[in-house]
């Protein structure tokens, strides 16, 4: 099932975070199957060029407020018969600079998101993470795997903030009946990623177009499974879609170590960048693969897109960008 081809089953959606990396792609799907759409953002991690695609397009309207804040629900009147909790910084650049917003967002904007979802009798769904499962013990991991998250160091305002959001999600779905969704989804890729947001494929591709030496942490023998944009928007709306409240993984199943995509990467921008190895952040997940039994089974979903067509794809998005065209060295 596509929701590019099929009438989407919503008339009116918001979505938190619409203006960041995926929360774009989000609305821009939902217009195309002819969906209204409340954008909300705070521009803390995202950008309104990421929208201005959309911005005049009609049942599109951008709403920049922070959905942390008591007052979203009185700038968002609805109805709405979809809400869908993407706000929230992702990479981990974004949520070590923004400790305290992250925490909140995941907290008190979970809360009042679920609030908007409750007043309108709306599905939710939340924007979890792979990082609920933090470094974790089993391989792969499946949605009934609990974890393995250190709740002091560095990474936690992120994790722990998923993982209260995940609680908060089903006390709603327990105490109030809601019609809501979690999505866990794994590391994602493609166009609209901010070139300096320290995700390992922006930051490796411009490098790459630079000429510069691409930078792998630690030796690089720990893995990450990478999923397209375009696959894992597929597999949020399937979600939104279905009647699942409990979470779905989401992710690619092409696990590879991070030294072998910096040579992807490498090899697929025809560089001349040299490899060069910088320190391992703490708490670094040492394996990463989604189990997407569950995903297939209810909802049909499955990766499309190669690794190779999704990275071209994203190398011709960097490319084209101001900011790193005029870096790209002469190859
Ligand atoms: N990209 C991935 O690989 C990935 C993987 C797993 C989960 N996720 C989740 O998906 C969501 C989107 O991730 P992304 O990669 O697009 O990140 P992103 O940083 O590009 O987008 C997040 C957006 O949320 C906005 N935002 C943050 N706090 C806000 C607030 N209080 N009020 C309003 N807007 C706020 C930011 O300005 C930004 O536009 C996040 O919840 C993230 O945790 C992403």
């Amino acid at each position: 099932m596509s929701l590019t081809t099929t009438p989407a089953p919503w008339r009116r959606a918001v979505v938190t975070g619409g203006a960041g990396f995926l929360g774009s792609h989000l609305c821009e799907r939902l217009l195309d199957s002819g969906v209204e759409v409340d954008c909300v953002d705070n521009l803390l991690s995202g950008s309104e060029d990421n929208i201005a695609p959309m911005a005049d397009r009609p049942g599109f309207r951008f709403v920049r407020c922070d959905v942390s804040s008591g007052s979203v629900a009185g700038e968002l009147s609805g109805p709405y018969d979809l809400v869908l909790h993407f706000a929230c910084p992702a990479s981990p650049a974004d949520y070590l600079r923004h400790p305290l917003e992250t925490m909140d967002v995941g907290s008190l904007g979970t809360r009042n998101a679920l609030k908007i979802a409750l007043r309108d009798d709306a599905r939710f769904l939340f924007a979890s993470t792979s990082e609920v499962y933090g470094d974790p013990l089993v391989h792969p991991q499946r949605e009934d795997y609990w974890g393995n998250v250190n709740p002091v160091g560095p990474r936690s305002v992120y994790d722990e903030s998923k993982r209260f959001a995940e609680a908060l999600v089903t006390a709603y779905v327990g105490t109030k009946k809601l019609n809501a969704g979690i999505v866990r989804m794994f590391n994602t890729y493609g166009p609209r990623m901010r070139a300096h947001d320290g995700r390992a494929v922006p930051t490796f591709v411009c490098q790459a177009l630079a000429g510069e030496p691409v930078t792998v942490a630690g030796d690089g023998s720990q893995t990450r499974s990478l999923c397209y944009v375009d696959d894992t928007v597929d597999g949020v709306l399937l979600v939104a879609a279905s009647k699942a409240v409990r979470p779905v993984n989401i992710g690619g199943g092409d696990e590879a170590t991070v030294l072998d995509i910096a040579r992807r990467v490498i090899a697929l921008t025809g560089s001349g960048s040299r490899l060069t190895f910088i320190e391992r952040p703490t708490d670094d997940p040492e394996r990463r693969r989604p189990d997407t039994t569950l995903a297939r089974e209810l909802l049909g979903w499955e990766p499309k897109v190669a690794w190779e067509e999704g990275i071209k794809r994203t190398i011709a998005h960097f490319s084209a960008l101001p900011e790193t065209a005029s870096r790209v060295s002469r190859l």
